[in-house]
């Protein structure tokens, strides 16, 4: 049967006028609906870890919007919780951890295989969603990629530069390797679970990839990526892979032939003329609004909206933000983005 999802039609190379959309952390606070479900669990991991209500949140911005994707509604660290870091979110201050420094904290991880256990309310959750989605909505599943993953079980908590990971990576480098290989074992098993669970596209978040530079770079954002997919596609042939290595710059450029990634999605920090030019030429991109549009509206969100569209019009598009919508954004403005694109 030809395939009549817009997402999956872009990913697969197409070229359409009006092309597909949807929004990182489409499902968040910006939302009352989401703020009333996370009321009703308690709290985020609470709400990761109950499939009912996890595929309720993700379903609220489609019923909302109609975008033609939904993400399943789960968090990067929860892969490291699953590898036996303890995880909590502190109020008001993001995520913190336990950390993996030394060989010893290293070797006190579980094996891989261990990993279902904690997250089989994850695959619980795409089941759902795969039933009870649209037939025109695309279900994306994702992982953190290894080195963002690797930043925080490092550091114990988010960083502005990444400090904990790059020192670590300069005093003991097998260890620092020795981590990332685990957590790349960990995320062909996660992502491989979630796809035979249902999920249509997997999504590669290597939020911190613009801090690694020149042959780091290479060794630690790009490798890691193109492991995991080839991996995913052994198992799983045909699956479309997304790459998201924000920050990359002109890194971007040959990024999905280097990994094998069907799409890459770019951040706001690229220009979509100098990315259409160097970036589509070798297939699929996402992005690009900086998602403060999402805040500010108005006539600029209008001008930028359709500035996007046209760039990227010749080649295969999805659209999206360059980086997660924010919690102070005005739902209204989202729908003034979706009524732009589609005209
Ligand atoms: O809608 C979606 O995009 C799907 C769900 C999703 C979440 N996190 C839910 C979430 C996805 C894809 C993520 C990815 C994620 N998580 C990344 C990579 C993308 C990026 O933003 O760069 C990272 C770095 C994390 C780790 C993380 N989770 C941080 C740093 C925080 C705290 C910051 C914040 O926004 O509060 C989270 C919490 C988190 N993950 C929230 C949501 C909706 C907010 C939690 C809440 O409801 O209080």
């Amino acid at each position: 049967m030809a395939e009549t999802k817009k997402l999956m039609r872009a990913l697969a190379g197409e070229t359409q006028a009006v092309p597909p959309v949807w929004m990182m952390r489409q499902a968040g606070r910006y939302l009352p609906e989401y703020r009333a479900t996370r009321a009703k669990a308690g709290d985020f991991l609470s709400l990761c870890y109950t499939p009912e209500l996890a595929a309720e949140v993700t379903l609220q911005p489609i019923r909302r919007y109609g975008f033609d994707a939904a993400i399943l509604f789960a968090d990067i660290l929860l892969l490291p919780q699953a590898l036996g870091a303890d995880l909590w979110f502190a109020a008001g201050e993001g995520p913190r951890l336990s950390t993996i420094t030394t060989p010893d904290e290293l070797r006190a991880l579980k094996p891989v295989d261990a990993i279902h256990e904690t997250l089989a309310p994850v695959y619980e959750t795409v089941g759902i969603l795969s039933r009870e989605l649209p037939s025109e909505t695309a279900l994306i599943g994702f992982a953190g990629a290894p080195w963002t993953v690797a930043t925080y079980m490092i550091a114990g908590r988010g960083t502005p530069d990444q400090g904990p990971a790059h020192a670590l990576k300069e005093a003991d480098r097998a260890t620092f390797e020795a981590l990332l290989a685990r957590i790349t074992e960990g995320t062909v098993e996660y992502l491989s679970k979630q796809i035979e669970a249902g999920a249509e596209v997997v999504k590669l978040f290597d939020s911190w990839a613009g801090s690694l530079k020149g042959a780091d770079f290479d060794r630690y954002a790009m490798e890691p990526a193109k492991q995991i997919i080839a991996a995913l596609k052994e198992r799983h042939p045909g699956i479309p892979v997304i790459a998201f290595p924000r920050g990359a710059g002109e890194k971007y450029v040959g990024f999905a032939r280097a990994t094998g990634a069907d799409c890459v999605a770019l951040d706001n920090s690229v220009p979509a003329e100098w990315a259409a030019e160097h970036v589509q030429v070798d297939g699929c991109v996402q992005g690009n609004l900086d998602p403060r549009h999402m805040v500010t509206g108005g006539q600029d969100l209008i001008d930028e909206t359709r500035r996007i569209v046209r760039a990227f019009s010749k080649g295969p598009h999805i659209f999206n933000l360059g980086h997660g919508i924010t919690p102070d954004a005005d739902p209204d403005n989202v729908q003034l983005m979706l009524d732009t694109i589609r005209g």
